[in-house]
């Protein structure tokens, strides 16, 4: 087929999206219809090599249940996620970064006072504090806002990838900033650890040589009435992996030294700024 009979082709398909009656939709679909054929007509595609992405898609889809979504582990080790995630946060200049939610939150967790550990199940990893403020961009603190955490155990899981092994409680739990914006959190260092690597995403990353490790990091999804919301990591700057974490959560702005603090724990400060709603 020559260029211009598939230009014909390509106007031909992007008109038949014109009539839609959804302008954001029209404008996505024919955006990706576009990138689509672009990426076809780069990598000159052959059918056999469409079927097999196809047959890839389906694989992904397959893997897809209750707790497992694939498609969005997919889109993390592209770096679909991390994009989207920096697309969606307009934070104003000295705003808390934020990064990917991931596969590994689960609502409920329980409410935790200042300074309480969130490990509730043994583990032999070195104790750490998670201390700092919440303020808006004029340094206000702000009272009240929940700051919701979740980290992997120094084995490398979840609790809810383990039922039945860990607590369901274990390495989750739910802080409250004090009236000056304060907040307190005890928690083992965080370790890297590997992404479910058993599906397609997996297959991907060991078709290409990469790694399926992800940097230690804590979670935190930071709440409080007339602020945007932040999904965010803290990263311990002596994890591995940061420069080559697998679903490229990692920012800069986010990397924390723990040290020994007054009281001769380890520890790290990481001062949280919210956005006005
Ligand atoms: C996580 O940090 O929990 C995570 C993020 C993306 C993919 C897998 C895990
Ligand atoms: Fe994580």
């Amino acid at each position: 087929m020559t260029e211009k009979a598939r230009a014909e082709l390509l106007a031909d398909v992007l008109s038949r999206y014109e009539g839609s009656p959804n302008p954001r939709l029209r404008e996505i679909t024919e955006a990706a219809i576009r990138h689509l054929h672009a990426f076809a007509e780069e990598v000159n595609l052959q059918r056999d090599e469409w079927f097999a992405g196809i047959q890839f898609l389906t694989a992904t889809g397959q893997k897809c249940d209750d707790n497992r979504q694939e498609f969005i582990l997919l889109s993390d080790t592209l770096g679909v996620s991390s994009l989207v995630e920096m697309l969606t946060h307009d934070g104003v200049e000295g705003s808390t970064e934020n990064t990917v939610l991931g596969p590994f939150y689960v609502p409920g967790s329980p409410q935790r006072a200042k300074g309480e550990s969130m490990l509730v199940d043994p583990d032999d990893g070195d104790r750490v504090v998670i201390r700092g403020t919440v303020t808006d961009i004029d340094h206000r603190p702000i009272a009240g806002a929940t700051l919701d955490c979740w980290q992997n155990t120094t084995a490398g899981f979840y609790a809810v990838q383990q039922p039945g092994e860990q607590s369901a409680e274990n390495l989750r739990g739910i802080y409250t900033s004090d009236a000056d914006g304060s907040y307190e959190i005890r928690t083992v260092r965080p370790v890297p650890y590997p992404i479910p690597s058993d599906g397609p995403a997996g297959d991907l990353l060991k078709a290409h040589g990469r790694n399926w490790m992800r940097a230690g990091h804590t979670h935190m999804w930071v709440r409080a009435d007339g602020y945007k919301e932040l999904i965010t990591h803290v990263f311990d700057e002596e994890t591995e992996y940061l420069r080559d974490d697998a679903v490229f959560g990692v920012r800069d702005s986010l990397i924390r030294r723990f040290e020994p603090d007054a009281a001769g724990e380890l520890a790290t400060t990481f001062d949280i700024v919210l956005d006005r709603a």
